[in-house]
């Protein structure tokens, strides 16, 4: 409820993507990290995923190429992906030497991914079911509102 109600008081998506980082942050323990990537225009070059607003320490990487990383995995395939454990997947970009796991979400716009909603957590398989549903939820919030917006 809280977080819908966020997508009413948003005066920008930008401003809806910031108060959702801060209000995950700030309330699931778990989340320690919580940051959207969005896609750049990429007019005659490959598209590369930009830091957008996020909450937590800041990271090295301010801007990921779709073939590096968890988060350029999930932005090319337009799938969810949740990693238990970072240190055994070959695709993880350190952000943090604290981080354990992560989610990354797509977020789509007339069924295109945009960018993305990256969470790390300092504990080992923090993103369970609940997790995944909420975070799904909140990259379909910006969707919609970026959707609306761009009419
Ligand atoms: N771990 C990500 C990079 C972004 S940082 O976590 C903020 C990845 O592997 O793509």
């Amino acid at each position: 409820m809280e977080v819908q109600q966020l997508s009413q008081q948003a005066k920008s998506a930008h401003d809806l993507m910031t108060r959702l980082t801060k209000l995950l942050h700030d309330r699931m323990l778990k989340y320690n990290w919580v940051g959207f990537y969005m896609l750049e225009d990429g007019a005659g070059s490959p598209s590369m995923l930009a830091l957008g607003p996020f909450q937590g320490a800041m990271t090295p990487h301010t801007r990921i190429a779709l073939h590096q990383g968890i988060c350029g995995a999930a932005a090319s395939t337009g799938q969810t992906v949740v990693v238990d454990d970072v240190s055994k997947d070959s695709r993880y970009l350190a952000c943090s030497i604290e981080t354990k796991s992560e989610i990354v979400v797509p977020v789509f716009v007339r069924g295109k991914v945009v960018g993305e909603l990256d969470i790390d957590s300092h504990f080992p398989a923090a993103f369970k079911e609940e997790d995944r549903d909420l975070v799904e939820y909140c990259a379909g919030l910006v969707g919609r509102y970026l959707e609306k917006s761009a009419v």
